[in-house]
């Protein structure tokens, strides 16, 4: 779909994400020919660079990343052609004459690539100089602060100077092709709708696994943790999508409003529904733990998180929801579960053992969704009952092409620019998101909780599955 004109200006033109998925995210769309001649892309840092250093800089970094589109001829000069550098310090009055004078007279996107530490200062001289318009848009990237009280002031502080409309909060797991796609599957068809509440699903198990550490953001990662990181946003957006009732409409408050209702009713969690894990070097095993990579021999920061989450609602009570992501796992797999009940008798007899559907969406990789059903194994050996897969893998029913769908980033970028805001989270979604965290946090805090450590490469620690097994359940497979 095409869109207007427009002009981006990426606050933190030079950092790591700018670099690495939102300046690629705009070329991709460029080659694709969806940044129309005429708007302009903005790198706004403090470093003192001329343009050509700045081109210099970008051009590197998507040759690494995007090899095979930096080569098709003329993509890489026609997007350079847009893409302009200023040298700026948000706290300070210099520089901001010179940014307007670059800005045309559509729709404008504010990104604030830039710590929160930053967003005051931001909005405020984007109003002070005169640059926000109607037309204008801000797009901020989590960690949308750091507990309940933070997440309020840094609302408070965007509310001084824009509209709850005018405010992009960015959880890229929205932006992921299947994530959608599981709200076509629920909404789309006659089929899920009617089984898709605690008299027919037996259990719900959302998995983010990752076989990637803490790398190079350690100094962040050490102060925020699993649950902080992913749970707190991802995890709970994904199962705000799988749990929440059918909104009237596709539209952004629509949307957000069944999503916040999910957060609302979700239970304190109790102390024993929730495993923590921080991944170590398997005795007699070579490399760094988690310790090693941050620095810190004594760290209590969790890089995985189990729990067992119940949402208080008709549809919900008695369902629990499993929920499981960590870092340096055996692979890198996101896979919602969804786990119907046995069958209420079976005719084939005790000897066809049991056979559940399972509904399985894959967000990464090899997105798609899979129907575990079950059919009578084939051949004269009498009733014997398998479970076969009903696959509905991109890539196989929708042809190649579908192999790799637009990253997340590119979707929501243009989201902003559309103005369509179902994809981010509101406000009041992210304060309650924290709600439901903080005194999770404060519990382990007060108890003095030390993760369980796990082995690199593994599924995470064992009291994970006991978490499952207690309550009669297996975790499905990590790969
Ligand atoms: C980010 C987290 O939001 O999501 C990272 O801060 C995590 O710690 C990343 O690695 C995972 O994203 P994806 O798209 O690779 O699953």
């Amino acid at each position: 779909i095409p869109v207007e004109p427009f002009d981006l200006v990426v606050f933190g033109g030079t950092g790591d994400l700018a670099r690495s998925k939102i300046l690629p995210a705009l070329f991709r769309r460029s080659v694709a020919g969806q940044v129309p001649e005429g708007g302009r892309i903005i790198g706004v840092a403090r470093q003192d660079m001329g343009v050509e250093a700045y081109h210099a800089l970008i051009a590197q970094s998507l040759r690494e990343l995007l090899p095979d589109l930096a080569q098709v001829p003329g993509a890489l000069d026609r997007f350079l052609k847009q893409l302009d550098y200023v040298a700026l310090d948000a706290t300070q009055p210099e520089g901001w004459e010179q940014l307007a004078s670059m800005l045309g007279q559509g729709v404008r996107a504010f990104y604030f690539s830039v710590g929160p530490g930053l967003f005051g200062a931001l909005a405020e001289r984007l109003r002070q100089h005169g640059l926000v318009s109607d037309d204008t848009r801000i797009v901020v990237e989590k960690p949308f602060g750091h507990d309940l009280a933070s997440a309020r002031a840094l609302n408070a502080t965007l509310a001084a100077q824009f509209h709850e409309r005018q405010i992009y909060r960015i959880d890229h797991y929205l932006g992921k092709e299947t994530v959608q796609n599981l709200m076509a599957v629920r909404f789309g068809n006659m089929l899920f709708e009617p089984l898709w509440n605690s008299q027919y699903v037996d259990h719900i198990q959302i998995t983010v696994a990752e076989a990637v550490g803490v790398g190079g953001r350690a100094d962040y990662y050490d102060r925020a943790g699993a649950m902080r990181d992913m749970m707190q946003n991802h995890l709970m957006q994904l199962l705000c999508l799988i749990a929440m009732e059918p909104p009237a409409k596709f539209d952004p408050d629509a949307v957000r409003d069944e999503k916040l209702k999910v957060i609302r009713a979700l239970d304190a969690v109790k102390p024993h529904h929730i495993v923590r894990g921080q991944y170590a070097v398997p005795v007699g095993g070579v490399g760094q733990g988690y310790r090693d990579e941050v620095g810190d021999p004594r760290s209590i920061t969790e890089s995985y998180i189990a729990l067992r989450a119940h949402i208080s609602n008709w549809r919900w009570a008695g369902t629990p929801f499993y929920l499981r992501t960590g870092k340096r796992l055996v692979a890198r797999s996101s896979v919602i579960n969804v786990m119907f009940k046995d069958a209420p008798h079976s005719i084939f007899g005790e000897e066809a053992g049991r056979h559940a559907n399972v509904l399985s969406i894959r967000l990464q990789p090899n997105e798609g969704i899979t129907l575990k059903v079950t059919i009578k194994e084939p051949g004269p050996g009498g009733m014997r009952l398998v479970d076969v897969p009903l696959d509905m893998s991109f890539a196989k029913a929708l042809g190649p092409e579908n192999q790799s769908p637009p990253d997340a980033y590119e979707r929501l970028i243009m989201d902003v620019i559309r103005g369509n805001q179902t994809l981010f989270m509101r406000g009041d979604e992210v304060e309650a998101a924290w709600a439901w965290t903080d005194p999770i946090i404060a519990g382990w805090q007060a108890r003095g909780d030390v993760p369980k450590p796990y082995d690199c490469g593994s599924t995470g620690p064992g009291d994970a599955e006991l978490l499952m097994r207690r309550d009669g359940r297996r975790w499905q497979g990590i790969n």
